[in-house]
């Protein structure tokens, strides 16, 4: 399966954020991943709608929107329509899963299901043939910048082995603490969509450490 690595544009200087699209463009960047966070499902609050609509306007990257909010059922539709090509929301979330999983699939969008560190992957599994992506998380989510927790490795390895005993094609993406020698780990785990923030946005060569988070 290929490797895709999906920018977080929480560590991008947002004042200039078109730049920062076009940087991604030109060095090789996959997807721009999008974190819309509410101050309730997390500790955080980001940004959303107009903010991603903008973004969709100056860009033809694959918009992958993380959404860390309460009740992603009621929004789902309107991120699809202001650009969202995939949409992840949380297990954690009081939103019905299966519910919000066709609310994604119809109004056009790849669905995608996200676990926080301390949800099992066993919880992932019954979902699999109705998902394009699982979003195991590697930091507790709310900020960019933290450091890889290590003990959810053997998790990617449980949700990549039940994918491929499914016979799925499903994508397993990682986020938190992602970069070129945290990468080699979860890789080998089976996760084969890297998302990576402050990695990304601090290197001196954009280009070269994405190459260096896929190969
Ligand atoms: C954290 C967000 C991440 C974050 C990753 O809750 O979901 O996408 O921006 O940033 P880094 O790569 O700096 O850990
Ligand atoms: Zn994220």
């Amino acid at each position: 399966m290929k490797n895709l690595v999906s920018a977080s544009v929480l560590s991008a200087d947002l004042l200039n954020l078109e730049n920062e699209i076009h940087r991604l463009e030109k060095n090789g960047i996959d997807m721009l991943h999008f974190d819309v966070m509410d101050g309730i499902f997390v500790n955080n609050i980001t940004y959303g709608l107009p903010v991603l609509s903008a973004i969709r306007r100056v860009t033809d990257l694959t918009l992958d929107v993380h959404l860390m909010i309460t009740d992603p059922l009621r929004y789902v539709r309107r991120f699809a329509e202001s650009g969202a090509d995939i949409i992840s929301f949380h297990l954690e979330s009081v939103s019905d899963t299966m519910a919000t999983i066709n609310a994604i699939r119809e109004s056009g969008a790849k669905a995608a299901l996200a676990i926080k560190p301390a949800t099992p992957a066993e919880a992932v599994y019954e979902f699999l043939p109705y998902l394009d992506m699982v979003l195991v998380m590697t930091v507790e989510p709310g900020f960019g910048g933290q450091s890889f927790m290590t003990e959810t490795v053997e998790k990617i390895r449980l949700v990549r082995s039940k994918i491929t005993e499914l016979g799925l094609d499903t994508h397993l993406q990682v986020d938190g603490g992602i970069d070129a020698k945290t990468s080699e780990i979860v890789k080998k785990a089976g996760a084969n969509v890297l998302v990576s923030g402050s990695y990304l946005f601090k290197a001196p060569d954009m280009a070269r450490a994405a190459e260096l988070m896929k190969e």
